[in-house]
């Protein structure tokens, strides 16, 4: 029953300091099932995602201290169970990469199908095949667990069929212990992939080529303990680029890489909006009515798919139509009708959304479908006219840090609040 009250109307104004990568700390978090020592991770984001990962390691016997709200030492050299259940795999895709440094270290792996946010199909054909070609044996078994089982990985040649994160995240976790040398190929580039490279190769693994299409990994015997600072998170980085963009604010934004903000930084320059670039900061200022733009969701270094629905809330205020077309999933536009309560002019077909931009949004009570869409509502809040109410807010909190202080700190009027399970006075759920 947890809910985010939203009362909009106002610019947001000031700084923000942006939080590890959510999607680097999920990889990295089971890379540490390799290492052959203590492992101290830092800049991790106090999320629900870090949480879950942190509740299979210690599932699997890992001893885990954690230092501060952002920093945690992992001990997983008393890692005795390869099995990850359904109860922990379904909170989130990521759960998967298990399978990886599971086998990478034991040879065996048994995983519950992974959950993660609902986009239409997600298979993980592509992680399978990689794991085959290592020389592994994969078979499903009851209650949707499968398990991928090894006598040695050796390594080998992969084409990827399509770029897939968690195929190249997975595939290289597998690969760093294997005998020889493996190469990924048409492997995803995404700053995650790069990140979770320097993890590896900080404990003495040998990943040659992370941020190109060609992953090169020589296996070795043994890694080491390490002390590993994750990166900024990019994606909520954009969102509060997006935040400020679509409030008419000015904010800079602190503790980002701009080289991995590029395509938000392009696309709302088209859009009228003023972004200052500095070493480790980005100020983003608007001024001027939003002007309207077609916009492609693409792998890195393409636009994120995981900015579509923030992205769209200005599409939603722009002064005209504007195309928006995702080319990674099938169904990511489930926030669409959520929107038009508020009064959005939005007509979806396939892959493709088409905005007759308004000139405002009206507070309606509404829902996080998922994780980035749960956010744009939060954004769409903040500009409509009115107090929004946003309900099934676990799935933001799966993935962003501390975001009633974040946007308070702003300027925003935004509250968290509990209801009781009766508050709805017995109406039909
Ligand atoms: N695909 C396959 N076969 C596979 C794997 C993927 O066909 O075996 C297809 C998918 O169906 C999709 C495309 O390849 O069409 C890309 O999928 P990818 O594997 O790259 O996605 P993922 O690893 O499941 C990660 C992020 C997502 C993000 C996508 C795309 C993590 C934990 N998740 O998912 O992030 O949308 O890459 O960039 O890194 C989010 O953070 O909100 C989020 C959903």
């Amino acid at each position: 029953m947890d809910r985010y009250i939203v009362s909009g109307g106002g610019r947001l104004t000031g700084e923000v300091g942006i939080s590890g990568a959510k999607n680097a700390a999920v990889a990295i978090l089971p890379a540490v099932v390799l290492s052959g020592d203590i492992c101290r991770i830092e800049n991790l984001p106090n999320i629900a995602d870090v949480s879950t990962s942190l509740d299979i390691l210690s599932m699997l016997g890992a001893q885990i201290r954690r230092i501060n709200q952002n920093t945690v030492e992992i001990d997983p050299r008393p890692i005795c169970s390869t099995m990850v259940p359904h109860d922990l795999a379904r909170r989130m895709r990521a759960s998967s990469y298990f399978i990886g440094s599971l086998l990478g270290r034991f040879g065996t792996a048994r995983v519950s199908m992974p959950g993660g946010c609902n986009f239409g199909v997600r298979p993980i054909d592509q992680h399978l095949k990689g794991f085959t070609a290592l020389g592994a044996c994969v078979s499903p078994m009851e209650q949707g667990m499968i398990e991928v089982t090894t006598d040695r990985l050796v390594g080998n040649s992969i084409y990827l069929d399509a770029v897939s994160v968690g195929a190249t995240v997975n595939i290289m976790l597998a690969a760093v212990k294997a005998r020889g040398a493996t190469v990924i190929e048409n492997a995803a580039k995404e700053p995650h992939i790069v990140d979770l490279a320097n993890f590896l190769n900080t404990m003495g693994a040998d990943v040659r080529g992370a941020g190109t299409d060609v992953i090169k990994i020589r296996g070795v015997e043994q890694l080491t303990g390490a002390v590993y600072s994750i990166i900024p998170d990019q994606i909520e980085a954009g969102t509060f680029m997006a935040a400020a963009a679509a409030t008419g604010g000015d904010v800079l934004i602190r503790n980002v890489i701009p080289k991995h903000l590029e395509s938000i930084t392009a696309k709302l320059m088209e859009m009228g909006v003023e972004v200052e670039e500095y070493d480790d900061a980005v100020r983003v200022v608007r001024a001027e009515p939003i002007r309207h733009c077609n916009v492609k969701t693409m792998p890195h270094p393409g636009f994120p798919t995981d900015m579509q629905p923030q992205i769209a809330i200005l599409l939603s205020l722009a002064d005209g139509t504007s195309i928006l077309t995702e080319t990674v999933w099938d169904n990511r536009f489930r926030y669409v009708e959520e929107l038009r309560r508020m009064g959005a002019q939005v007509q979806v077909d396939g892959k493709v959304a088409v905005f007759q931009g308004v000139s405002r949004l009206t507070a309606a009570p509404i829902k996080a479908t998922d994780l980035r869409a749960g956010m744009a509502m939060i954004i769409a809040g903040l500009v409509a006219r009115g107090t929004t109410e946003i309900e099934d807010i676990f799935h933001i909190e799966r993935g962003y840090e501390d975001v009633e202080k974040k946007f308070s700190a702003l300027g925003a009027n935004i509250r968290r609040v509990t209801l009781p399970d009766n508050a709805l006075g017995g109406q039909a759920v």
